[in-house]
């Protein structure tokens, strides 16, 4: 047996130092917004995902049954899972609920440059609050999550858009919403021809007419636009939404994050739960699948466990992530460095040991030659070539500490080593850790 199941992947170092520092970024900026890490089981019963995330995801489970005769899938996303649980103890949580996770997912889709079949994704919502400040400070984490990891708005942009606007506008066309959001969806991952034809399917004969208005609706890139299109469906329920509008693109400009967002009411996401504001996060360049994407579902806690809560989130998937990362040398990445390297002999092993142990112990990241007959010079060199920053050299009866990029040398004397790493930071100006 050769390889990965298709969509698989093996995780060499150098990419799990990636996913970690991506991962750890996360969990630091989140930490920043307030939110609270959570889990859930990587496999549920079948249905909670084919019930609540809509035939596109249903598709793709990887599904089967267990030796008890339950039907299983492997989770393909959080969300039903999150909403389940804080759905279970609404009662107790204090809110807004905020509340993120990391977790590996699993989707049986065409494998393909930024789409795998099992995939690291990173999530966060906000249950418990209605208002668009919720939204607002979703996006706003999102976004300055990829700011910390050096994606300004010139690498990335958010494509907002809205489901409550859509349901008015289709409301002026006799039409089956969600079939007719489902082919939209399509709408840049397949010909424009494939799309409309979509929609001539399901909306019958009122496609014709609705295709010229979502022509103008795609060109609309601001809220101007978006305002200026809309004058010709005219509804109070419009104008109170546009007025959400306004404010959730002030509140991402008062975070200082208005620059990364652009109006793009082609967006309406392939999950079924969504209901209002809904988003998607793309290279500027428009290359590539979607990094993130997230929106408001408040309908999903209650349909679960009959609970209402409110709720908005996202999912960043590590896949593309990691793609543009790499692409834009955003994470130089590279092995390990030693701190110490220490060079010894047979004779000096149970010293050289004792000296490793206590440094560990205050943080310090130290190796040494293994094959214990290398000559102390080959010994040497290889600490040279590790980048390590120190060496600890024999010198009669008393070892040597080495600057290995300054070729400074100080003495430091074997009995001392319980301090050694606090000369070290003497002697280097490091900060002990
Ligand atoms: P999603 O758009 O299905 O949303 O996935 C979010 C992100 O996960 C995508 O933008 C992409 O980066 C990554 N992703 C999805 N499928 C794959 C795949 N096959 N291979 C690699 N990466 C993939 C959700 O999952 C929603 N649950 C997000 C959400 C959270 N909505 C509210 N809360």
């Amino acid at each position: 047996m050769r390889g990965t199941l298709p969509g698989f992947r093996d995780l060499y170092p150098e990419d799990c130092a990636l996913r970690r520092h991506i991962v750890d970024t996360f969990l630091a900026i989140m930490g920043r917004f307030l939110f609270e890490e959570y889990d859930g089981p990587l496999l549920e019963p079948l249905e909670l995902f084919t019930d609540k995330s809509g035939p596109e995801i249903a598709e793709q489970l990887f599904q089967f049954e267990d030796r008890g005769g339950r039907r299983v899938a492997l989770r393909p996303e959080m969300t039903p899972t999150l909403a389940r649980m804080a759905g279970s103890r609404a009662q107790t949580l204090r809110r807004p609920i905020r509340w993120c996770a990391v977790g590996e997912q699993f989707r049986y889709e065409r494998p393909q440059k930024g789409r795998l079949r099992s995939f690291l994704q990173l999530n966060g919502d906000i249950l418990g609050e209605q208002s668009y400040r919720a939204d607002g400070e979703l996006i706003g984490a999102l976004l300055s999550l990829l700011a910390a990891l050096g994606l300004g708005p010139d690498d990335i942009c958010l494509r907002l858009s809205d489901r409550k606007i859509w349901q008015l506008l289709l409301g002026h066309f006799p039409c089956d919403g969600a079939a007719v959001l489902r082919a939209i969806d399509r709408y840049g991952k397949e010909p424009v021809a494939v799309t409309e034809e979509r929609l001539r399917n399901v909306m019958g004969h009122s496609a014709e007419q609705f295709l010229a208005h979502w022509e103008q609706l795609r060109a609309c890139d601001s809220l101007t636009a978006l305002k200026t299109f809309f004058r010709k469906f005219p509804s109070q329920a419009l104008d109170e939404r546009m007025a959400d509008w306004t404010e959730l693109l002030q509140f991402l400009t008062d975070l200082g994050l208005g620059e990364y967002v652009t109006v793009d009411l082609s967006v309406v996401r392939g999950l079924a739960y969504y209901t209002g504001f809904v988003f998607e996060v793309f290279e500027r360049s428009g290359a590539g699948r979607a990094l993130a994407g997230g929106g408001r579902y408040d309908d999903l806690t209650e349909k679960l466990v009959g609970t209402a809560l409110p709720a908005c989130g996202f999912a960043i998937g590590d896949v593309v992530l990691a793609n543009i990362l790499r692409g834009k040398n955003l994470f130089p990445g590279g092995q390990a460095v030693p701190d110490l390297w220490i060079v010894c002999d047979r004779e000096r092993q149970s010293a050289a040991l004792a000296i490793a142990t206590a440094v560990r112990r205050i943080g310090g990241r130290v190796v040494y030659e293994l094959r214990s007959e290398l000559p102390l010079d080959k010994q040497l060199r290889q600490a040279d070539r590790s980048g390590a920053r120190f060496a600890l050299l024999p010198a009669d009866r008393d070892w040597l500490l080495k600057n290995l990029s300054t070729g400074e040398t100080s003495p430091s004397r074997a009995e001392d080593f319980p301090v050694l790493w606090t000369k070290i930071g003497e002697f280097a100006r490091l900060e002990v850790r």
